[in-house]
């Protein structure tokens, strides 16, 4: 294991999230402008033998974790045959997907199959019609019931990402906080985030400090766990709850100290923090023959290249980014 993956503040870099995908069967508006984004043609997204070449590079250099990210991961008609291909790199310890939960159901068994070993749900509103004006899609249900099929299948724990937003989701805290009661499922509320034409504004973020006092009026027996250093949420335990409650604070409170995240996007840009313009192709050279030591180099120097922290949110709003559905969070 050479130091491709430690950057100049000493982080050990070992998660990698790869992005498979631009596209997506919602169309939520905190992620994606309301005019849609361009899609890069097939040709150029990376295939699912070079996504195994370069995750193959990661792992041998420290990686052990790789989260399938999008768009919706499982659009990508061949998801089963990656999640087989990476499932089997030596040294990888997890490999998990975030997912809007919409054909999850159906899809899960085949890919727990194939080696997923957790799931990642997306899910703002218990609201049927609250869902559908947020992802301007119909699907309530749906996510719900792979929610369900998640924990049925030995899922655990499975995580919910709830991202809250002032004036649309913000009244529903303590009924998602009511799901962890029967269900064994982590709960995460998530400060919403600046990205390319989400139409990011303070006052629609509610900071953890306030959801936090919603919940302990509610729920006053709320505990701190103990976190990892690279969690990106901070956990929670509720008496008589069989599941979790966790914020990410990355607007109030960034945990960029102990960052141990790296991103392929699905065009083949390697992305060293999900904020900021800086990017570098992999797909480039992989196509241009470079061998393994040369992709390494670049790597390193990208990751050589990471600030320490993201700029602020205030910053952020102006820095230019992606859309959030090309980054995959
Ligand atoms: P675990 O791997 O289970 O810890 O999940 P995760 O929180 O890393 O990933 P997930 O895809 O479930 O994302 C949940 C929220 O955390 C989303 O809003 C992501 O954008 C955000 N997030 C994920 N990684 C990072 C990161 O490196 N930095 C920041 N600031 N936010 C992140
Ligand atoms: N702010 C915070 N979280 C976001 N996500 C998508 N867009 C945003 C945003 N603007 C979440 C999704 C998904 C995860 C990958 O990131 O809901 O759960
Ligand atoms: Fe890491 Fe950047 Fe996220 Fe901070 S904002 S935790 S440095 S990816």
């Amino acid at each position: 294991v050479s130091d491709m993956l430690v950057d100049s503040f000493g982080r050990l870099h070992t998660y990698l999230r790869i992005s498979l995908t631009e596209r997506c069967n919602l169309r939520c508006q905190y992620c994606m402008p309301a005019d849609g984004v361009e899609l890069t043609p097939n040709a150029q997204l990376l295939s699912n033998a070079e996504i195994l070449r370069l995750a193959n590079l990661f792992v041998s250099s420290g990686v052990n974790k790789i989260r399938l990210t999008g768009g919706e991961p499982t659009v990508r008609k061949d998801i089963e045959d990656i999640c087989l291909g990476l499932s089997k790199l030596k040294g990888l310890e997890t490999l998990t997907m975030t997912t809007n939960g919409i054909t999850l159901a159906r899809k899960l068994p085949r890919l727990k199959e194939c080696g997923l070993s957790s799931v990642n749900i997306s899910l703002d509103t218990l609201v049927p019609a609250k869902f559908e004006f947020m992802t301007r899609r119909k699907g309530h249900e749906k996510v719900m019931n792979s929610i369900n099929a998640a924990v049925d299948l030995g899922y655990h724990p499975v995580k919910v990402n709830c991202v809250v937003m002032r004036g649309f989701n913000d009244d529903e805290i303590c009924d998602f906080v009511d799901l962890t009661r029967e269900k064994p499922i982590n709960v995460r509320f998530i400060e919403f985030m600046p990205f390319d034409g989400n139409v990011w504004n303070v006052k629609k973020l509610v900071p953890y400090s306030e959801m936090m006092d919603t919940v302990i009026k509610h729920f006053p027996s709320i505990k701190r766990l103990q976190d990892h250093p690279t969690d990106t949420a901070k956990n929670f335990a509720i008496d008589g709850h069989q599941g979790r409650v966790s914020f990410i604070t990355s607007m109030t409170e960034h945990f960029c100290a102990g960052c141990n995240r790296l991103r392929i996007l699905a065009d083949g840009n390697f992305k060293v923090c999900l904020f900021g313009p800086s990017e570098v192709s992999l797909r480039d050279p992989l196509r241009d023959g470079a061998e393994d030591d040369e992709l390494r180099e670049i790597i390193s120097a990208a990751v050589k290249r990471k600030k320490a922290s993201h700029a602020g949110m205030f910053d952020l709003a102006k820095t230019a980014n992606r859309p959030m559905i090309h980054i995959g969070g």
